[in-house]
């Protein structure tokens, strides 16, 4: 059992919550939804107040989920608009360029400009309340203003992160249907040039529902420029008007589309809507990071996931804040970069991954310690569960002990931060999520779906809904109650491991389907398999994930050929790049495993038990085995463990 950190006294006279009063803010959230939430929503301004606070169910019989129904609002006026009064000169946007000699500041008022005008040239482009504007952007602040100005018309906005390949963008372009692309000439990291435009052009070629393209002029590189559908920003920018008024839009309008892997088939359109997600990501942003007007507030994930639309866009931006975008890497060009960053802009807080944690821990210590860090008073983990020995490097050596940690547990699916200890109410422990958030009621299933008490092990449900849960999956609303609330009927399900501790904290203990999760992106198995079996020389593919120092969780590839190939180096090298191709580089698999065959059952099911285990190098104690078709075949792979690469 590791040490557990308790509250500092002053954490205790800073805490937004003290322990007393999130206990009784949680039983009152749970006992009378309705009076919390309708104190909580005055967080926001509405244009057409709400009478209806909640009106949700799980079961099948009467399934569906609204929150603040009859409600309307507006995102980007509660994150720009009302804040001009008092704010208009304070700056809200600060962006660090991956090149370090580059920055911009954007005031409240600048961004105010900024969105309507581009607002103004997305319907110069024809756009519509409630069509869908796909986003492939780097980390710039035009990708902020392009989610805002999307949410300032009524357009649903899908953004693909800039990492994934032309094939995996043009999928989710056509499962929306988009009409309108924005991209920007492309993006740096580390160095490196990302053709974003020349990768929107290669997926446009499969996308016929597109009829324009915006880009912006970011890096200054050569990109062609089709006639009647490409246009310059900078060129409609200068003529379009400069004030756009807010969409009216329903609490239970689309708000947004996002992208993400399960367990089977083609990654999901996780859909959240207006009201009720922009509650929740400020509201959690408020208590989690315990933000105080004039902070420095740096969440270093990308727009491209959800984590950089709930709090580096929308929680921030709702609550005032100055929101800090970065555009590269942790590493480059040097391991300090974070660090230097977080003193030549004065971070106050500072929320990442336990990936780039665990990269920068491995370095050594010196690149942390030549930096100040004397304005950081708070740290966050988002992503993945991070390990004792990262949490502790962390706190010790970057927070020099004076930061709590605050451990985030959430998914693309509930919008914002399910589990944490709330920083001055809680006690820290090393890898715990700890308490629910307001509102969330946790439960842990067995197998079979009976509920466990006490201190124990099971699979994590919830058994209520939540303001910023997703709505629905984009064209198939089946799906959604499928996926989420048929394994356990009456529970959403989150795809997670969990152990509750004789405390009452929880300690998420990682996937418990088939998703992966690499670096802290979630990766369905069945994605990358369904790639590699795309593959002319392939047969037949099993993925697993196996434990990784730095990402967390690293893709393991058994693959089976035709007959006629021979198994080899320049295949495996091919199919390492074929699969970079279809997906993207984030789904780079780590080892391929070549298989003549793979281990099933009597009816033909893969016993990806026995795979993990050969994967994580575990071969001593692989279960029964008597089950299988053709029990010779796990000799054969435990035997060829040590080829594969
Ligand atoms: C995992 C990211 C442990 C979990 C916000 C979840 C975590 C999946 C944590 C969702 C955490 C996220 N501790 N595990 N603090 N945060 N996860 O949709 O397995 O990209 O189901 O959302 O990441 O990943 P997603």
């Amino acid at each position: 059992m590791s040490e557990i950190y308790p509250v500092s006294d002053d954490w205790k006279k800073k805490a937004f919550v003290t322990a007393e009063g999130y206990t009784a803010a949680y039983a009152q959230s749970v006992r009378d939804p309705d009076t919390f939430w309708r104190e909580e929503a005055k967080r926001l301004d509405w244009m057409t107040p709400f009478t209806k606070v909640k009106n949700t169910s799980f079961h099948e019989a009467d399934f569906g989920i609204k929150w603040f129904e009859d409600g309307a609002l507006n995102v980007s006026a509660n994150c720009i608009d009302r804040h001009l009064p008092e704010r208009k000169d304070d700056i809200a946007i600060i962006w660090e360029g991956d090149d370090p000699s580059q920055q911009r500041r954007i005031t409240f008022g600048e961004l105010h400009t900024e969105v309507c005008l581009m607002a103004n040239a997305l319907k110069a482009l024809g756009a519509q309340k409630g069509d869908r504007i796909t986003i492939y952007m780097p980390m710039i602040p035009e990708a902020a203003m392009a989610m805002l100005a999307c949410t300032r018309i009524g357009v649903i906005h899908s953004i693909v992160f800039g990492g994934f390949s032309p094939e995996a963008l043009a999928g989710r372009i056509q499962d929306c249907d988009s009409n309108i692309v924005i991209t920007a000439d492309a993006g740096m990291r580390g160095g490196k040039l990302v053709p974003l435009k020349h990768n929107v052009d290669a997926a446009l070629t499969h996308c016929a529902s597109v009829k324009a393209c915006l880009v912006i002029r970011h890096v200054g590189n050569d990109i062609d420029m089709q006639d009647r559908r490409d246009v310059w920003y900078h060129d409609v920018r200068k003529t379009v008007p400069c004030d756009c008024a807010p969409e009216i839009m329903g609490a239970e309008d689309p708000l947004f589309i996002l992208y993400t892997s399960g367990s089977t088939g083609k990654p999901k359109g996780v859909l959240h809507t207006t009201g009720g997600y922009l509650v929740w990501a400020a509201m959690t942003h408020h208590y989690v990071f315990n933000y105080t007007p004039g902070e420095i507030y740096w969440c270093a994930a990308d727009i491209g996931w959800v984590t950089g639309h709930s709090y580096v866009v929308y929680g921030p931006l709702a609550n005032g804040a100055t929101t800090v975008m970065f555009e590269g890497v942790p590493n480059y060009p040097d391991h300090s970069r974070f660090w230097q960053i977080v003193d030549r802009h004065q971070v106050n807080i500072f929320y990442g991954a336990p990936t780039a944690l665990r990269s920068l821990m491995r370095e050594g210590d010196d690149w942390v310690k030549k930096t100040s860090r004397s304005s950081l008073r708070l740290l966050g983990s988002v992503g993945e569960p991070i390990n004792p020995e990262a949490w502790e490097w962390y706190y010790h050596v970057v927070g020099e002990g004076r930061c709590p940690i605050v451990d985030t547990y959430w998914q693309t699916e509930t919008g914002a931060t399910m589990m944490t200890p709330l920083p001055g109410a809680h006690a820290l422990k090393p890898g715990a999520a700890s308490k629910p958030m307001f509102g969330v009621q946790p439960v842990l299933v067995d197998g079979d779906g009976t509920l466990l008490e006490g201190a124990t092990d099971g699979n994590l449900c919830m058994i209520d809904s939540w303001p910023g849960q997703m709505r629905s999956v984009w064209g198939d609303h089946d799906r959604f109650f499928q996926t989420y609330f048929t394994t356990y009927p009456g529970k959403y399900f989150t795809g997670d491991g969990c152990r509750r501790d004789a405390d009452g904290d929880y300690w998420i203990t990682g996937r418990v389907d088939d998703v992966i999760n690499v670096s802290g992106h979630r990766m369905g198995t069945a994605e990358v398999e369904s790639a590699l079996v795309a593959h002319a020389k392939v047969a037949e593919a099993a993925v697993v994930g196996f434990p990784h120092d730095i990402k967390g969780q690293g893709i393991y590839a058994y693959v089976t050929l035709n007959a006629n190939e021979v198994e080899s180096a320049d295949i495996r090298a091919d199919l390492i790049k074929w699969v970079r191709h279809e997906i993207g580089p984030i789904a780079t698999p780590d080892v391929i495993h070549f298989a003549p065959g793979l281990p099933k059952t009597r009816s033909g099911k893969i016993m990806r038990r026995i795979l993990r285990k050969i994967a994580e190098g575990d071969v001593s104690n692989l279960g029964d085995i008597s089950t299988l078709a053709d029990p010779s075949v796990v000799e054969n792979l435990v035997q060829s463990r040590s080829t594969a690469g």
